[in-house]
């Protein structure tokens, strides 16, 4: 309907409690009795724990509890994996005297205050029986092991692939290009730190968490404790930020559990900034090798990638990392290769379009390098390998835009004057560079459903057991509904992040709008449907008579199409059937389409660096991305959340950067003021551009979603723009000055 709220840059219906400090955050719930929990970390990265000295901190004031493996309660943990689960065996924190790595919890220290814990953390002393931990990602890349088996619900992820002959078609090609590429560790420091509320009452636990997934925090912790699922309660109606970063339930949810439970109070549990960096995943250190060949015209003849990421020693974290390789560009040979390092550090975790993003910088670079070796445009290269079909799936893509993205890009760019050579653009004292990438997200939907509740006022609610980390779920959703139903948003109110609601798909992988969008929709025409049914079937309806296809909705009232005055509003087809509320829950999940066709968001980034001749500092001056990611709900956040995707990207590229230690495990710069991150003054000028595209495959609403995709793409073409800039390839990230000099 062309009245319709969705396509419209509606404001964030949250907005006001946000920024007025009323929307409640985990760690803001108020409960009586409340006590306070701090994590004691381990020092080394592997070993045992020998001795726990614990008695001054047990005498230290306020304290009401030290709880270590010798003396915490032995849990079931019972076998539980969600689909996103990494290969392998959760930590069982407290369980045991085994240390393995460094920064692992070893004892919990419950108290009145928040100083009190703190300070009698500070006097737990621990002595270990240490044993050589392995740490060594570079140097240790022989050791790496295909991973054990897939990854996401319905997408299994060979860490092998192979089609045609890469190896002769290399050995035959005209032009070669054979690089390797390294990315460093990075972090998701959202602003709002990892915290749980827990609280029990008998056999029932209440969880305030901040998480991307009530469900899976419920489930696991239902499988941690031994209960059924349905005796915890996960509450989570904002999430200040995450990236990922709680698309697991850490073993720091447990502890708070298991400390409400050891103390029989509600005991809330916050990470220090410092322990976000070891209670929580990140973003795996990666290297990869592409070798491309091509014919002297440009045709690629073959592409072979390989990869390598490290994982934890306890479990194997799979991510996407070289599977754009396998059909983003035509080519006949290719092989992939996927492989993990296992080092005694803690589990990596999805982060902001993980492997993929990694994945993409390894092969757009080499992509670059080869257009250079060839004479070539870099988008002419890209048009010229533009492939007609997912040569690796064989099937159809649902939609593909990248000659659009291209288009617009270069138009939005201004592209066209680029002097090809490296080091032939300056602006004074700086060298100026312009470099590019494409981009492609993958397109998941999941199972997801809704609840609605028609009122008897002419309102309407929906519920999804959905999550809203800030791209503006809540938003969405209501002007999804608001469509759906024909009444205005301002007339609907959405609630998410609560375990009771209908379950819902985790919220990451960029499929909320595909998932939970869906449900909602679907939903909310079934309430519409049941009451026009109400209606229809009453012979004092002036709607009587009627059937669905003949009527509309609109502004709170469902009407003849053929006469939109003859109409009745749902608060009246409610009253006079005595009802205070009409009801429907939904559940919906992806079809057919997902397995005929292949399904991505694609997109073009186009970047401007300026580069300091004498002291290397790179400043980022303009992005543009053109982006085709199917419907956009909401203009207005889709670009917001685009502009983070865009700084994520910067950072990823210039600056982010988890080092670790590599004989302790410790990591050296846990901390925001030493893990560097992009602040207002790194950012300068970013365009995002959406491509017009209409997809009726990927879901009811046409929607990809935007936030992987966004940054997709950005860390290359930032590093092809600093070679165009210097004419020196930088192989490794970040791009940090002291690499250009
Ligand atoms: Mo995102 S890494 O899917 O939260």
């Amino acid at each position: 309907m062309n009245q319709g709220s969705v396509g419209k840059p509606m404001a964030r219906v949250d907005g006001v409690l946000k920024v007025t400090g009323r929307a409640k955050y985990s760690a803001e719930h108020v409960l009586p009795n409340l006590a306070y929990a701090v994590i004691v970390t381990s020092t080394v990265a592997k070993g045992r724990v020998k001795a726990l000295d614990v008695t001054p901190a047990q005498h230290a004031a306020g304290v009401v509890a030290v709880i270590s493996h010798l003396n915490a309660p032995k849990l079931p943990f019972r076998e539980h994996k969600s689909a996103l689960d990494p290969i392998g065996e959760r930590l069982h924190v407290l369980q045991d005297d085994v240390v393995r790595f460094n920064g692992q919890p070893i004892a919990i220290v419950v108290a009145e205050t928040l100083d009190q814990a703190e300070y009698a953390a500070s006097l737990v002393r621990t002595e270990y029986a240490p044993e050589t931990p392995r740490l060594d990602f570079s140097g240790g890349l022989e050791r790496a092991v295909a991973p054990a088996v897939g990854l996401l619900p319905n997408s299994p992820l060979p860490a092998d692939t192979r089609r045609g002959d890469p190896e002769k078609a290399l050995t035959d090609a005209d032009v070669k290009i054979d690089a390797e590429y390294l990315i460093a560790r990075q972090q998701h420091n959202p602003m709002e730190p990892h915290a749980t509320i827990a609280r029990w009452d008998d056999d029932r636990l209440t969880l305030w968490d901040k998480t991307q997934w009530v469900a899976n925090v419920r489930d696991e912790l239902a499988a941690v404790f031994g209960l059924p699922p349905e005796n915890v309660h996960v509450i989570s109606p904002f999430v200040g930020g995450a990236f990922g970063t709680t698309l697991r339930a850490w073993s720091h949810v447990t502890l708070s559990a298991l400390a409400a439970k050891y103390v029989g109070r509600p005991v809330k549990l916050v990470l220090t900034r410092r322990q976000m960096y070891t209670e929580t995943g990140y973003r795996p250190e990666t290297w990869q090798r592409v070798k491309l060949g091509a014919s002297r015209n440009g045709q690629l003849t073959a592409i072979v990638h390989r990869g390598i990421a490290e994982t934890s020693s306890h479990e194997q974290y799979v991510e996407r990392l070289v599977e754009p390789a396998r059909f983003l560009h035509s080519c006949p040979n290719v092989a992939t290769h996927y492989a993990l390092l296992p080092l005694d550090v803690h589990t990596p975790v999805y982060m902001r379009a993980p492997g993929t993003a990694s994945g993409i910088f390894a092969l757009e670079c080499a992509m670059d390098e080869l257009a250079y070796a060839l004479h070539l445009d870099p988008v002419a290269l890209r048009l010229l390998n533009e492939p007609q079909k997912d040569e690796y799936a064989n099937l159809p893509f649902s939609s593909r835009s990248t000659r659009e993205c291209y288009r617009l890009g270069i138009e939005g760019f201004g592209w066209s004057a680029r002097k090809p050579e490296p080091r032939s653009m300056s602006d004074g004292k700086l060298l100026i560079g312009w470099g590019m990438a494409t981009a492609v997200y993958h397109t998941l939907r999941g199972p997801a459903g809704a609840h609605v509740r028609l009122l008897a006022d002419g309102g309407a609610e929906v519920e999804s057991a959905a999550s809203d980390m800030g791209p503006g779920t809540s938003t969405s959703m209501t002007q999804v509904a608001s469509d759906a139903l024909g009444i205005p948003p301002e007339r609907v109110h959405f609630s998410l992040g609560d375990s009771t609601f209908p379950f819902a798909s985790p919220h990451g992988g960029s499929m909320t709008m595909a998932s939970v969008g869906s449900a909602v929709h679907v939903a909310c025409l079934a309430a519409r449907a049941k009451a026009l049914e109400l209606a229809a079937t009453d012979e004092h309806s002036p709607l009587g008579g009627t059937n669905l296809n003949m009527t509309d909705a609109a502004d709170g009232r469902l009407f003849l199409r053929a006469d939109p005055s003859r109409g009745e509003r749902y608060q009246d087809i409610l009253a006079r059937h005595g009802l205070d509320v009409l009801e429907v829950t939904e559940m919906t999940q992806p079809g057919a389409e997902h397995n005929q066709y292949s399904m991505n968001a694609f997109g073009a980034l186009f970047a401007e660096v300026a580069v300091d001749r004498d002291f290397g500092v790179i400043r980022v001056r303009r992005l543009v991305g053109a982006y085709a990611a199917g419907r956009i709900v909401n203009p207005r956040m889709a670009r917001s959340q685009s502009i983070g995707g865009m700084v994520g990207g910067i950072g990823m590229a210039l600056m982010e950067h988890t080092i670790t230690d590599r004989t302790s495990g410790r990591i050296v710069n846990a901390d925001l003021a030493n893990y560097l991150a992009p602040v207002n003054a790194d950012i300068a000028d970013l365009d995002p551009i959406f491509v017009e595209e209409n997809d009726p495959y990927v879901n009811p609403l046409g929607a990809k979603g935007v936030g992987e995709l966004a940054l997709v793409g950005v860390a290359p073409a930032i590093a092809n723009a600093v070679f165009h800039a210097t004419g020196k390839r930088v192989r490794d990230l970040p791009i940090i000055p002291e690499k250009l000099l």
